[in-house]
């Protein structure tokens, strides 16, 4: 543990909540409860393990689909962590910042996140990302028609246009590319998440659901990209 490499940037794809809950008999409601508790604890553990920068996959463009029991269940987790459990991370030096289509959101979530970015805009502790009505595609979408409005009104040349411009104006802007991508309940997709930011990321699949995944289990991942001899594409 002493001589690990800690990664910059860890990002998560936090699948199981549903699994987890029906393993034990319980509504999938109470999985993501579980889950959103445990986000929480990772926050200080993430902290603590000396991890700057943690990015969670909360809400994907693609789980709107899902009943209007459990949108609706997800969206009254999201306010309650919005106005509360991560107000206290604030306050605790974390800043916050959310990914994804804030537009989408009800109006009352969208407040809520403006106060909290701004309340902790100047946190130089944990930088963590919440994804919220986020999809990398739709991302990129957006990316590209504020670009081509930009082209449009003469403010940019289609020269302009490299691999910098490109990551200062996606969402991830100022976030360094994750180091590390952990997706939990033994899947192997990357389901649509920071599809250009993980060009260069190792990728760690672990079989326990969300709610479980705990310090041991990041200890576990971090061991394991440890091992891994990282390379960028080029020649070694
Ligand atoms: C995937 O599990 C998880 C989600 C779609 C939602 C993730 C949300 C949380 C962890 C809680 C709220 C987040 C915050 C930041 C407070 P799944 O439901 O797809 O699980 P399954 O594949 O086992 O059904």
């Amino acid at each position: 543990m002493d001589n690990l490499k800690i990664p910059t940037h860890v990002a998560v794809i936090m699948d199981g909540n549903g699994r987890w809950a029906k393993a034990k008999g319980l509504p999938r409601k109470m999985g993501h409860v579980q889950g959103g508790k445990n986000v929480e604890d990772m926050l200080y553990i993430c902290d603590e393990l000396g991890i700057k920068y943690f990015t969670v996959y909360a809400f994907s463009t693609e789980n709107w689909k899902r009943s209007e029991d459990e949108v609706s269940a997800l969206m009254t987790l999201l306010r309650s962590y919005l106005s509360s459990g991560f107000k206290k991370a604030a306050k605790n030096n974390v800043r916050i910042r959310i990914i994804g289509d804030k537009t989408g959101l009800a109006t009352d979530i969208q407040d809520l996140i403006r106060d909290l970015e701004e309340d902790s805009k100047n946190n130089t502790g944990l930088q963590f990302q919440i994804a919220i009505n986020y999809g990398s595609r739709d991302e990129i979408k957006r990316m590209m028609q504020r670009t081509a409005e930009k082209i449009k009104n003469g403010e940019l040349e289609p020269s302009d246009i490299d691999e910098r411009y490109i990551s200062d104006n996606l969402d991830t802007k100022d976030i360094p590319d994750p180091d590390l991508l952990i997706r939990t309940s033994g899947e192997q997709r990357i389901s649509n998440f920071l599809l250009w930011q993980i060009a260069y990321s190792e990728f760690y699949f672990a079989s326990c659901h969300w709610p479980d995944f705990g310090k041991e289990e990041l200890i576990k991942a971090i061991e394991e990209y440890n091992k891994r001899d990282r390379r960028f594409g080029d020649a070694k």
